[in-house]
């Protein structure tokens, strides 16, 4: 196992932890921003650090395909390859072949896709997945699960659940470099809670360095989903880190983080910021309005942010959807928000003020209590 992860405080199933990684030491609750040829969409490596980044999100499927996991290990890994100093998560690709190209299929052996640079048919396995991610040397490595989407029912449910099952022993055989690297497994098992407990029992028992709740943020409504959470990290070990991907929105972290969770994933903060939509406190600021076009005002007048203390509503207003700059600031101020919350949520927990934190937050972002 290379990490350490250190309960510092509790209120009910909330925790506060200190998670050590080879390359960094973090605070959880933690939010990791998500990147694809090993950059972040508009952000330095400088000013991902000086808003308070731990980790990020290095996508297997894309530095496979490019620059190619080959010369990422030439080169003395992704760390050095993109000269980030703090800790690397990567995917194991399958999810992201199934949700960007729709020609992906799942067998016993791995997924099959169709290459997107000369359409020749692909072949991702477990082995494959674990080799490609040893190689690119993140702190954590994720599993290749089977993953469908929880709007779908019926026996698929069933059969990626046990093939995920099957998958873990294939990816912990594979796993070459397990002082340095932490292979976590992904829970699946669609809303079904009966297969859900299937998969953590079989994933706990492997004994893995941590664990992640997949299969979720795909469409379903946010009480089965929640459900699932609240099931998942009641059954999943008090001193292991819990990982739900692709999660989420603030709200999502506020109540995830309640029912016991750790760390989360999401590109919505850098996506909706090309669209010129910023967090605020309240909700959604959207930046395209005509209210905006005179309104002196920063992004968030509570947000110490470098974007917050220079550029006002009218300006970006102005640029955002025209200039990468503008999508750029408000992709930082963004990033700078989840950042914040990950660690108010971490400090209002081990200074035993935890449910005050979630009624302010909730009181802000549902005034009329709705
Ligand atoms: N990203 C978001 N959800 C998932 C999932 O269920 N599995 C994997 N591997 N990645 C994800
Ligand atoms: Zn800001």
């Amino acid at each position: 196992m290379a990490l350490k992860f250190e309960v510092l405080g509790k209120f009910n199933r909330a925790r506060a932890a200190r998670l050590a990684l080879p390359h960094f030491v973090c605070q959880t609750p933690l939010f990791m921003p998500v990147g694809t040829q090993g950059t972040i969409k508009g952000l330095t490596n400088n000013q991902l650090e000086e808003i308070g980044c731990q980790i990020i999100l290095g996508n297997t499927y894309h530095l496979a395909l490019r620059p190619g996991a080959e010369l990422i290990d030439d080169l003395g890994g992704l760390h050095k390859f993109m000269n980030w100093k703090r800790a690397l998560l990567t995917d194991s690709g399958g999810f992201q072949m199934v949700s960007l190209l729709h020609l992906a299929d799942i067998t016993e052996q791995g997924v099959t896709f169709q290459s997107p640079v000369d359409a020749k048919p692909m072949l991702l396995t477990p082995e494959e997945s674990i080799q490609i991610q040893n190689k690119i040397g993140a702190d954590i490595i994720m599993a290749l699960d089977d993953v469908v989407k929880t709007t779908i029912t019926g026996p698929r449910i069933e059969e990626a659940m046990y093939r995920t099952l099957r998958w873990i022993d294939r990816c912990i055989v594979a796993h070459k470099r397990p002082d340095e690297q932490n292979l976590f497994g992904i829970v699946q098992g669609g809303l079904d809670p009966v297969l859900r407990d299937i998969c953590v029992r079989g994933l706990v028992d492997r004994n893995l360095p941590g664990y992640a709740i997949g299969g979720l943020s795909g469409g379903e409504d946010k009480d089965s989903f929640w459900r699932v959470v609240a099931q998942c990290t009641a059954a999943l070990p008090e001193d292991k880190p819990r990982y739900v991907m692709g999660v989420g929105y603030p709200l999502d972290l506020v109540v995830c983080s309640a029912l016991g969770a750790d760390m989360y994933d999401c590109v919505y903060p850098t996506r909706t910021a090309r669209f010129g939509t910023a967090l605020i406190p309240e909700g959604l600021l959207k930046l395209k309005n005509q209210a905006m076009a005179n309104d002196e005002r920063p992004i968030d007048p509570t947000c110490l942010c470098m974007v917050c203390r220079n550029y006002t509503r009218a300006y970006l207003h102005c640029i955002v959807t025209k200039d990468p700059m503008g999508s750029q600031l408000v992709s930082y101020h963004n990033l700078s928000y989840m950042m914040r919350l990950s660690k108010d949520l971490h400090t209002s927990i081990v200074e035993g003020r935890f449910p005050e934190f979630v009624q302010g937050f909730l009181r802000v972002q549902f005034p009329k209590g709705d």
